[in-house]
């Protein structure tokens, strides 16, 4: 398949559906990248691969080690890599966090959470040659001053806010933004309101592209199922069922065989 380009994308806009999938390791990511258009680099590694409770704790050099590995997995995949929380407070440290990353990385574009709010930073970030795909929504890295994962416009007021939102995200500058744990109606006019394409994860069909968690909906993840998340294999069994085997191979002494002997 032939990389995508911020042209391509933006093109692709009621045009096909964009298909975004994260990855955190080179193994996954040549995996991944026959299938797909985009491979984000989610701060949602600070839990699928750390194992940790939030994406809260990702550090900068982890989202660029990551990326890296990820950059030698699938190189001809456009690649998004997330900013994570506390990179981005003002526009100066936005931007010198994003050029380290543009830098240190082959990195095609950023992804910073946040709306109307972050408008002047995205517009920093663009204005200096940093391509920005924007997110709103729900914002996991607002999870603790929420309190909790909330799904957004369920009242008047948060459905016009996320119009808002995404009409700010594009006037400064994002090429594409992801919408994240919003009502399907909602989601579809927010969709409708921007002229870029607006990519769901628990928004509903009506969006201009899905993206999930790869471990989520390899089924690797056995702790709880989001509703928004469908699982195309049981990863978990899968992959337990293959440990189990070896392991009583492995005990009854019939691994290894000739075949695997020198
Ligand atoms: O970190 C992540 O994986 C994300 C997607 C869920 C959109 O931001
Ligand atoms: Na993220």
């Amino acid at each position: 398949t032939k990389k995508m380009t911020i042209t391509s994308i933006k093109k692709s806009k009621g045009a096909s559906k964009l298909v975004m999938i994260t990855a955190y390791d080179a193994l996954f990511a040549r995996l991944l990248e026959p299938s797909c258009d985009i491979i984000l680099v989610g701060d949602s590694l600070n839990m699928s691969f750390a194992g940790k409770g939030d994406t809260l704790s990702a550090t900068l050099e982890q989202m660029i080690y990551h990326t890296n590995a990820v950059a030698q997995g699938a190189k001809s995949s456009f690649l998004i890599c997330d900013m994570p929380f506390g990179t981005y407070i003002n526009p100066d440290e936005a931007l010198r966090n994003s050029i380290r990353v543009f830098q240190e990385t082959t990195v095609d574009a950023l992804k910073i959470e946040g709306g109307e709010d972050k408008a002047h930073i995205i517009e920093h970030l663009c204005s200096n040659g940093i391509a920005v795909c924007g997110h709103i929504g729900l914002l996991p890295q607002a999870v603790r001053s929420e309190g909790g994962y909330k799904v957004k416009g369920k009242s008047q007021e948060e459905q016009e806010q996320l119009i808002r939102d995404a009409k700010a995200v594009e006037r400064a500058g994002a090429f594409c933004m992801v919408i994240e744990g919003v009502k399907a109606d909602v989601a579809k006019e927010v969709a409708k309101s921007v002229s870029i394409p607006v990519i769901g994860i628990g928004a509903g069909k009506d969006v201009d592209g899905q993206v999930l968690v790869f471990s989520d909906m390899l089924g690797l993840f056995e702790e709880f199922t989001p509703k928004f998340v469908k699982k195309y294999m049981d990863g978990a069994s899968l992959v337990k069922g293959a440990i189990k085997s070896y392991s009583d191979e492995v005990r009854s002494g019939e691994f290894p065989q000739d075949i695997h002997t020198y």
